[in-house]
């Protein structure tokens, strides 16, 4: 596993005043262009999770990334938690606040079995607020969410601390 950690951080790419100005974004993009990268990074995550849950749930966008292999890896099902209005309904759907302004992440309750045991997976934990949308809408459509992991914590932006009691699996924290 370390090895792989240092693979995966070697591939990661940081990018001065993207989005905004004064921000330091953290780019997977050359991570999933690289096939051994990638592909250790997957086998890494199944072999943490296998045999101990029973869905992959990816947050738009790059979420779905990262658990559609992991789901295959487990041979488990992958649910996806979406941006508002992009699923057709039945959808279940949960509102929280940014920055400036709010947003809305939905999911479709029937794509999760009562007591299913779920993973949430995406890329970056930040301020916490999609990965809690997230593991209240797994509640909502019945599931047990069993934790959130993140390949990237941006740990000064407070994510564990908006996330109390949840538990969250971090591969690399900056
Ligand atoms: C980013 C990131 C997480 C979220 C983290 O997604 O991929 O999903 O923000 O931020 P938070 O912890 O403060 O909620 P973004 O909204 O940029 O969507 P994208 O993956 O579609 O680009
Ligand atoms: N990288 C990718 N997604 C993000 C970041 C970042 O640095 N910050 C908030 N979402």
């Amino acid at each position: 596993p370390e090895e792989t950690v240092s693979l995966v951080q070697a591939r990661l790419r940081e990018v001065q005043d993207f989005p905004a100005p004064g921000v330091l974004f953290r780019d997977i993009t050359p991570l999933i262009a690289d096939s051994e990268g990638f592909g250790a990074l997957i086998d890494m995550l199944a072999d943490r999770y296998r045999g101990k849950v029973d869905a992959v749930a990816g947050l738009e966008s790059r979420g779905f990334i990262l658990a559609a292999p992991l789901a295959i890896a487990l041979g488990v099902g992958m649910v996806t938690i979406r941006k508002a209005g992009r699923l057709p309904g039945p959808v279940v759907g949960v509102d929280y606040d940014l920055e400036y302004g709010s947003a809305r992440m939905e999911v479709q309750p029937f794509t999760v079995e009562d007591g299913q045991r779920v993973l949430i997976l995406d890329d970056v934990l930040a301020t916490g607020g999609t990965a809690n949308a997230a593991f209240n809408l797994v509640e909502q459509a019945g599931g047990v969410p069993v934790g959130l992991c993140v390949l990237i914590e941006l740990v000064d932006l407070g994510g564990r601390s908006a996330l109390d009691g949840r538990e969250i699996e971090a591969i690399l924290s900056y």
